[in-house]
């Protein structure tokens, strides 16, 4: 059955291994919401849920918990002992019921749409793991734990979708790489944008790690636009598509993990550029050049994604990714100049993450 945006509020029960899951609401519901309030109680379950409870918890309120600590931004000792707590071992998830929901019950167009969504994902995690520890040099002494806690996590994400595109999608390969090239085809060529940049950026740092100001480009590439916009923009399609749906249920509890792992990375990402600016204040400079580079690289799109079988149409996909980069900027405090305001009036949405 094909699934079409907007067509209801809210999805039928689904009986899911013989339970009766709760109503669920649209996947798009929270466009028109707006920032959420978390509860104590709330809060402690998405900090405290190991595997086998995370998927009981709701994205939405994990996506609001990335921005919670935006305004007063931890320091890197407590991020670090946060990932003590949280890290999940992505060996324990089992994809049986997964790979049942994607060959039985999910549509051609439900696939196709997801796979052209999530391999902007599994070429993003492999790249982010792979580009972090040259910024590791550079950094001070605490945020190196925090920066080494973060290139195990992005190992992890790797591994989770290496997984999920061998055991549920089904493609064929001996290596990591071999699916990673099993799975490009889906890859829009968008993605060489900002993970190009990225890989520019990281070379740059790597020939000068102690340059302060390519390390603010590189940050402001990778923490902000890229985990920060990006990683969250995909991660609320397809998981709210599968909350919504009441399938995907090993996907579901590992990607939430992976976004609740994310806020430390965001948050991280942004304290360094806030300590930064503060530090020298023309490094603001930096930042609005970069995300000009990455606003101008955006606005093309050589191949269209048709979001409608996830329960979302192109311009609902927009309005998240500008909904996820105001709220950065304004919880950090940077302000945009006039021309750049333009720029991000004219950007399409480009799905991938890290
Ligand atoms: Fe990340
Ligand atoms: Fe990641």
């Amino acid at each position: 059955m094909r699934l079409l945006a907007h067509a209801v509020l809210t999805a039928r029960c689904e009986i899911q291994g013989g339970a009766l899951v709760a109503e669920r609401k649209s996947p798009t519901a929270v466009l028109r919401e707006g920032p959420r309030a978390l509860s104590e109680a709330q809060v402690r379950e998405i900090e405290e849920a190991d595997l086998g409870s995370v998927g009981g918890v709701d994205i939405d309120d994990v996506i609001e918990y990335v921005h919670k600590d935006l305004k007063s931004l931890p320091d890197f000792i407590t991020l670090y002992r946060k990932y003590l707590k949280q890290r999940w071992d992505v060996y324990d998830l089992d994809f049986t019921q997964d790979k049942i929901d994607w060959t039985e019950k999910m549509s051609e167009e439900e696939r196709q749409s997801f796979i052209a969504v999530s391999s902007g994902f599994h070429h993003g995690e492999r790249q982010v793991e792979i580009e972090l520890p040259v910024f590791m040099i550079g950094a001070s002494e605490e945020e190196k734990l925090h920066i080494a806690a973060q290139i195990e996590d992005e190992a992890r994400h790797t591994v989770f979708f290496d997984r999920f595109y061998r055991e549920v999608v089904g493609l064929a390969g001996d290596g990591i790489m071999d699916i990673l090239d099993a799975s490009f085809p889906w890859v829009s060529e968008t993605f060489v944008g900002p993970f190009g940049l990225l890989a520019y950026q990281a070379d740059e740092v790597r020939r000068n790690p102690y340059d302060e100001r390519a390390r603010v480009r590189y940050g402001t590439n990778y923490f902000l636009w890229i985990e920060g916009v990006l990683a969250l923009s995909v991660m609320k399609v397809t998981l709210s598509y599968a909350r919504w749906r009441g399938f995907l249920p090993a996907y579901y509890a590992g990607f939430t993990a992976t976004c609740r792992d994310e806020s430390r990375h965001v948050q991280g990402g942004m304290r360094y550029l806030q300590d930064a600016v503060r530090k020298d204040p023309s490094m603001i400079s930096e930042i609005h050049d970069t995300l000009r580079t990455i606003l101008s690289l955006s606005g093309v799109a050589s191949r269209r994604i048709y979001f409608e079988p996830l329960g979302w149409t192109e311009q609902e996909v927009q309005t998240l990714f500008f909904q996820q980069l105001r709220r950065k900027l304004n919880d950090v405090g940077i302000d945009l100049p006039p021309d750049l305001e333009v720029l991000l009036e004219q950007v399409e949405p480009t799905l991938a993450g890290g």
